[in-house]
């Protein structure tokens, strides 16, 4: 197993590890300890190159918002970041561990145990109740998970009440917190979210925010979530904008306002980009 060195530049928010550095010495806290770190990470599908080099530290206990228009490779970045895909080039580390030479089996472990995933659509279970639905990772790791374990995650979501429901007896809102507990029950070191209010109306998609935001306040969640919408982003502490597979700046504290007129800039200089490829091929 390689061990990840220091992170640089991580925030302090919800630190809770003592991480070691590639000698075994315990890294000073102090020096902030990145719960996701990729360097140099390159992913190429054939001719297409989805990212081209990015550098990023995502610190424990913090939320992170990525942009950027369509094709820019925002979600190549979290299936990478979350073990889901296998870069073509660069590291990734995560809780500290660096992904790259993973057996496959050993990955699978890491990201039932170490990583959560929320997707646009809920991917919960039909058949299965809410409950059930949240206990899932932990069967599948092959353990018995108590039903004070499973109420507790349900609890945390605001769904005690619901364990009993199947996903049809379920609002949207009501689903995607579903698949959130079921995300959170191995108290993963990192929660990614695709777009995780894409699919629902303005006011469910500000309660799935606010509830991210106060697991982040209130657990220390690290969070990274993909979003179009500088509203949602907004809830971020940190806006980090990508275009063409690559970083092209961020926004700490992100207003809307500020969020949205960075998009716009950059949705901007994409269309004029595009013109200008149309003009030559005419
Ligand atoms: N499995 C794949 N096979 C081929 N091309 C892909 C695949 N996944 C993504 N791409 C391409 O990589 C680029 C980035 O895609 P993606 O990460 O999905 O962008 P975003 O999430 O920002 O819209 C796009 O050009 C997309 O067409
Ligand atoms: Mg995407």
């Amino acid at each position: 197993m390689v061990v990840c060195g220091r992170a640089g530049g991580g925030s302090l928010v919800g630190m809770t590890r003592t991480q070691v550095d590639e000698a075994g010495t315990p890294v000073d806290e102090a020096a902030g300890f990145a719960a996701v770190r990729v360097r140099g990470l390159r992913r190429s599908y054939g001719d297409v190159v989805a990212l081209d080099g990015v550098d990023l530290d995502f610190g424990a206990g913090t939320f992170t918002a990525v942009m950027g228009p369509s094709g820019s490779g925002k979600s190549t970045l979290l299936q990478c970041a979350a073990g889901l895909d296998r870069p073509s080039g660069g590291t990734v580390c995560v809780d500290g561990v660096e992904l790259g030479g993973m057996s496959e089996r050993r990955l699978t472990l890491l990201r039932r145990e170490r990583i959560g995933f929320v997707f646009q659509a809920f991917n919960l279970l039909p058949s299965l109740t809410a409950a059930q639905n949240v206990a899932l990772p932990l069967r599948l790791a092959g353990r018995r998970p108590s039903r004070g374990a499973v109420r507790q995650a349900l609890a945390r979501v605001g769904l005690a009440e619901r364990a009993g429901h199947r996903p049809a007896q379920l609002s949207g809102g009501q689903q995607q917190r579903v698949a959130l507990a079921r995300a959170l029950i191995t108290r993963p070191a990192v929660l990614f979210g695709d777009e995780p209010t894409g699919a629902l109306d303005t006011t469910t998609s500000r309660e799935v925010l606010g509830l991210l935001r106060e697991l982040v306040d209130r657990e220390g969640q690290t969070t990274v979530m993909v979003t179009h919408d500088p509203v949602a982003a907004s809830y971020a502490d940190r806006v980090v904008f990508l275009v063409d597979g690559r970083v092209h700046g961020e926004l700490a504290r992100p207003s809307a306002e500020a969020v949205a007129a960075r998009m716009a800039g950059l949705e901007r200089g994409a269309g004029v980009l595009e013109q200008a490829a149309g003009s030559v091929a005419c």
